[in-house]
């Protein structure tokens, strides 16, 4: 392997590739088979069926009503459109948290019932049991820490995580727990650039920031806030590669325009 652009299948070897040689690595969400096709054709490393679907699929206001089957629904289109990247499905809410042998059974739906290449679970020591049954039955696990939007109610903020040393610590000693329960990633939501730096050199794995700076091996937006979908979300991690809310808005307005107006169909639109 020289470049990660021959490889024909993105795999956690080739993510672990990328950290060694210094080559960032792309990563977004994906809910649905047509965009996760533009998306794999682009040639994303990886796509992630996020439970961020609870907001932006969903309309609900946090990630925890979601259900593992919906989950499992998003996860088969996203599965079905891909050839090239690895895709990663969220544990929702409630699929995990109750004892290592839930998890292990969710994590099992996920792969047999969506065929997925491995989940994503949120949370530091607590869930590390669990991790190592879902690693010790053969699934690749990608952990969360920093923002972990599940536990929003306990933050009760959305605000920037581990600005004071002691969480920083706490942090740190998690993501190396996590490495040694077996994860072969990490996702690091909203904290400081230094700690997300310190975090990337410390872990061997890849560490993938969301508003973790730029020092990490590589970076995650959600897809409605990447193409500009969402309008009102303008956190200062993110960065915005088309206004799609105003131009789907504009043409919107034109058909129907169009259509009040008799000039949609013409005589070349009708059989
Ligand atoms: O659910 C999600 O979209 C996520 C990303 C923010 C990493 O977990």
């Amino acid at each position: 392997m020289s470049t990660h652009n021959e490889v024909k299948r993105v795999t956690t070897h080739t993510l672990q590739w990328m950290k060694q040689h210094g080559e960032k690595i792309s990563m977004l969400t994906a809910y649905d088979f047509s965009m996760a096709r533009i998306f794999d054709d682009a040639g994303i490393d990886v796509l992630l069926v996020g439970d961020s679907a609870s907001n932006v699929m969903a309309g609900h206001e946090t990630t925890l009503p979601i259900t593992l089957d919906q989950m499992i629904y998003h996860s088969q289109s996203v599965i079905r459109a891909c050839q090239r990247c690895l895709v990663i499905v969220d544990l929702p809410f409630g699929s995990y948290q109750g004892n290592s042998k839930e998890a292990l059974n969710s994590s099992i739906r996920i792969m047999k019932e969506a065929g997925a290449h491995g989940i994503k679970l949120e949370g530091g020591e607590e869930v590390c049991e669990s991790i190592k049954r879902i690693v010790g039955a053969g699934v690749p696990v990608m952990g969360h820490l920093g923002l972990t939007p599940q536990s929003i109610y306990k933050f009760g903020t959305y605000a920037v995580r581990a600005t004071e040393e002691e969480e920083a610590e706490i942090l740190l000693h998690n993501a190396r727990q996590l490495q040694n329960a077996g994860c072969f990633s990490l996702v690091l939501e909203k904290i400081p650039a230094s700690l997300g730096a310190a975090v990337a050199a410390q872990l061997k794995i890849p560490v993938i920031g969301i508003g973790a700076g730029m020092h990490v091996d590589g970076q995650v937006l959600v897809m409605h806030d990447m193409l500009g979908i969402t309008k009102n979300f303008s956190p200062r991690f993110l960065r915005r590669y088309l206004n799609l809310y105003d131009e789907i808005s504009t043409a919107t307005k034109e058909y129907i325009k169009d259509i009040k107006d008799k000039d949609f169909p013409n005589e070349s639109e009708q059989y």
